[in-house]
């Protein structure tokens, strides 16, 4: 059993009070890799951000849960280094659990939270199998987050075409079951680069968010499926040979929005996929010649870490917030 408050790692609880009363939400960036990870520390640690560093089931397949355990590790050192010995509230996240035994086994492997989804189940299925994660979790002061209604688009491999909004008239009930830290609700937004058609309204329920805020006072929501898809970006890759048609998103004036309520954990890995991509086909179109990695995901990373900075400056409102 490894504690993650051994390793320097933070819970959410203390992240979320302060992001409530400072009407911001905390980033909680995906990584797979060393050069995503390094983006999201540089970019938090020059805004001043506090972060989570999100890990899904894709990620543990594709880089190995021990390696991304040890790189997080690394990270709060490297955080220190950044910011002359200080530091940044950094907290390591299951992204999308779907079983009681994954979630025990990042508690147990130094995880400071973790996401039980269990949206694709019944209502009381969901909630059985969440309260079992939390009352394993608690016992080691490690946070859990719920999920209520369904995202529309693929998730947890799952594919859903219509979303399920989440039911106001649940939420009270959920979390008092329960004993969640945090929940996910479904609004409108969706994951992945496709999240409407064109000639939809790309537009959010904010109405059903005001009415789970009012069911649940100063309780902390979180928002899945949250990547704006920046059409600079999306132009930059279809410029150099890449094909993403009719990519769209969540506005970002949508997310400040969310942002100031109750929502204080928004969810963004598509958008960061989409920057690497278009410098890594810039790169690649540009200079056919090279073939050192590093030539190329090192702008990857630079496109990376802008792209984090102004979403912590302009759409989360995190930044500045690292020593609240
Ligand atoms: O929720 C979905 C995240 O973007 C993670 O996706 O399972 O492909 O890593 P992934
Ligand atoms: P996006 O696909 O919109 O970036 O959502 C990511 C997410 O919700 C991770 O859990
Ligand atoms: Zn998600």
């Amino acid at each position: 059993m490894i504690n993650y408050k051994d390793l320097g790692l933070v819970n959410t609880r203390e992240m979320f009070a302060k992001a409530m009363k400072g009407h911001y939400a905390i980033p909680a960036y995906n990584f797979n890799n060393m050069e995503q990870l390094q983006a999201i520390i540089q970019a938090c640690c020059e805004t001043s951000s506090p972060v989570i560093l999100q890990v899904s089931s894709g990620a543990r397949k594709y880089a190995n849960q021990t390696l991304l355990r040890y790189m997080a590790q690394g990270a709060v050192e490297y955080a220190k280094e950044l910011t002359g010995g200080k530091g940044i509230p950094i907290c390591l996240h299951l992204d999308h659990g779907d079983t009681f035994e994954l979630c025990k086994s990042c508690i147990e492997y130094g995880f400071s939270s973790v996401m039980i989804d269990g949206s694709h189940h019944s209502y009381e299925e969901n909630v059985e199998l969440t309260r079992k994660v939390v009352e394993y979790a608690h016992k080691y002061d490690v946070s859990v987050e719920g999920e209520l209604g369904v995202l529309a688009g693929v998730e947890d491999e799952v594919s859903a075409e219509e979303h399920t909004y989440t039911q106001p008239g649940e939420v009270q009930d959920f979390v008092g079951k329960t004993g969640v830290d945090s929940l996910a609700i479904s609004i409108g937004t969706s994951h992945g680069a496709f999240k409407f058609k064109p000639g939809q309204n790309p537009k959010i329920r904010l109405d059903i968010l005001a009415e789970i805020e009012k069911r649940l006072p100063g309780f902390p929501i979180v928002l899945h499926g949250s990547s704006s898809v920046p059409q600079d970006l999306v132009k930059i890759i279809n410029e150099h040979g890449g094909k993403l048609k009719d990519a769209i998103g969540i506005g970002e004036d949508q997310l400040r929005e969310a942002a100031k309520s109750a929502v204080c954990k928004i969810n963004i890995d598509s958008d960061g996929r989409l920057a690497m991509t278009a410098a890594i086909r810039k790169e690649f179109d540009e200079k056919p010649a090279e073939f050192d990695p590093r030539k190329y995901l090192g702008p990857a990373r630079e496109m990376l870490k802008q792209l984090y900075m102004r979403k912590n400056k302009d759409v989360l409102g995190s930044a500045g917030h690292a020593e609240d």
